[in-house]
C-alpha cells in the first residue's frame, strides 16, 4: 500500500494517479488534460455570452483567432462540453445545442452540409453531393436537434477555396445566420480575419478575439506551474524560476503546443530515470525539444498552405 500523503505537492486527485506504477502514469502524462488561464477563461466566457443570447434577427457571432497549437480546438471543445453537462440526462432526442464541426478543405456548400450534418450525427450525410438533403430539411433538422450556437473549427481552410467559392461561402454563413437564428463562432489562424472582411454585412457581427501566444509574466507562470502539478512526479518539482520562463519561451515561440509537449517529454524522463521531478536541468537535455521551432508552430499537423486563387 503506498502511502498517498508523501507527495503533499500534489493535488489530491493526482496524488492517486501518482501511487499508480510508471507505464501508467506515463500514459496519464500523455492523455490530453484542461489547465486554466485567463485568456481561455474570458474566450469561454463571450461563448457563454453568446450561447444565452435570445435569438433574434441580428445574432452576434465571434471569431476566434490563434496561432496554430496556441489551443482554440481544445477551448472549444470544452465549451461544447460544459454546455452538454448543464443539459444532464439526455432525453429521447438527443440535443445539440453547440454544434462542433470541422470546416472542409474544399470549401462548397454540399461539403460544408456534409460536415455540419455529420457533427450532429445525422447518418445519411456522405459526402456525396446527389443525396445531400434539401436546405429545408438541413434547417429542419439542425433546429430538430436544437442547435444554438454552430462552432466551425478550422475556418482558414476557407481561403484555400477560389474567389468565387468563398463568396459563395460568405452567402451561405449569412443564410445560416439569418434562417437559423444561430450565433456563428469561426475558428481559426489569424489570416482567417481575411475571409470575413470582404464581407461588409458578416464584418459587421463578428465580435473578434485573439487567444495571444504566451508572453513572460504571471499569467505564463502560473500556467506551467500548474501543469506540472497536474503530472503525477512522486517528488516536488523546482521550475519556477525566470531562466525556465525565458527558454520555454525563447524556444517554443510561446505557443501552448510547444509548452506542453517538452514539459510532458521531461517529466516522462524524469519517471524513466527515477529522478521524479522536474528541474531546469531537465530542459536541458536535446530530445525534449525535437520538432520545437521558436518559428513554427510546434509538431502541428495542422500547417497548412493559405492561398487565395482567383475565382
Ligand atoms: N488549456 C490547455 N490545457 C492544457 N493543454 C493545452 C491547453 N490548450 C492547449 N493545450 C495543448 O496544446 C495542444 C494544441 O491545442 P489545439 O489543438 O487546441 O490547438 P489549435 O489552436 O486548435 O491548433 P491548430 O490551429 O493547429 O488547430 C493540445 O493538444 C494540448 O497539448
Ligand atoms: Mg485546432
Amino acid at each position: 500500500m503506498v502511502d498517498t500523503k508523501l507527495w503533499s505537492h500534489l493535488p489530491a486527485d493526482v496524488c492517486a494517479v501518482a501511487a499508480l506504477g510508471d507505464e501508467d502514469r506515463i500514459a496519464h502524462i500523455r492523455a490530453k488534460r484542461w489547465i486554466d488561464y485567463p485568456h481561455a477563461a474570458r474566450v469561454l466566457w463571450r461563448l457563454e455570452e453568446l450561447y444565452v443570447q435570445p435569438r433574434s434577427d441580428r445574432m452576434e457571432n465571434l471569431l476566434l483567432l490563434g496561432r496554430s497549437g496556441m489551443g482554440k480546438t481544445m477551448l472549444i471543445r470544452k465549451f461544447a462540453r460544459q454546455v452538454t453537462l448543464d443539459l444532464g440526462e439526455p432525453g429521447i432526442v438527443r440535443l445539440h445545442p453547440v454544434v462542433v464541426m470541422l470546416m472542409p478543405h474544399d470549401p462548397t456548400a454540399p461539403r460544408f452540409f456534409t460536415q455540419l450534418l455529420r457533427a450532429i450525427g445525422v447518418p445519411s450525410a456522405d459526402s456525396c453531393e446527389a443525396i445531400m438533403p434539401r436546405e429545408a430539411t438541413i434547417l429542419r433538422l439542425l433546429s430538430e436537434v436544437g442547435v444554438k450556437v454552430i462552432v466551425i473549427d478550422e475556418l482558414n481552410s476557407v481561403l484555400a477555396g477560389t474567389a468565387r467559392q468563398q463568396r459563395c461561402f460568405l452567402q451561405l454563413l449569412r443564410w445560416l445566420s439569418n434562417e437559423l437564428r444561430v450565433a456563428l463562432v469561426g475558428v481559426g489562424v489569424p489570416e482567417t480575419r481575411h475571409a470575413l472582411m470582404s464581407d461588409d454585412q458578416l464584418r459587421s457581427r463578428f465580435m473578434h478575439l485573439e487567444l495571444p501566444d504566451w508572453q513572460e509574466g504571471e499569467p505564463f507562470t502560473r500556467f506551467v506551474t500548474q501543469l506540472i502539478w497536474s503530472l503525477p512526479l512522486r517528488a516536488p518539482s523546482r521550475v519556477n524560476g525566470r531562466r525556465l520562463t525565458k527558454l520555454l519561451l525563447g524556444r517554443t515561440g510561446g505557443i501552448t503546443l510547444g509548452v506542453c509537449k517538452v514539459i510532458e517529454r521531461a517529466a516522462i524522463a524524469a519517471i524513466r530515470s527515477g529522478q521524479e521531478h522536474l528541474d531546469l536541468s531537465a530542459f536541458e537535455r536535446d530530445e525534449v525539444w525535437d520538432g520545437v521551432d521558436p518559428g513554427l508552430p510546434p509538431l502541428s499537423v495542422a500547417r497548412r498552405t493559405v492561398r487565395v486563387r482567383p475565382g
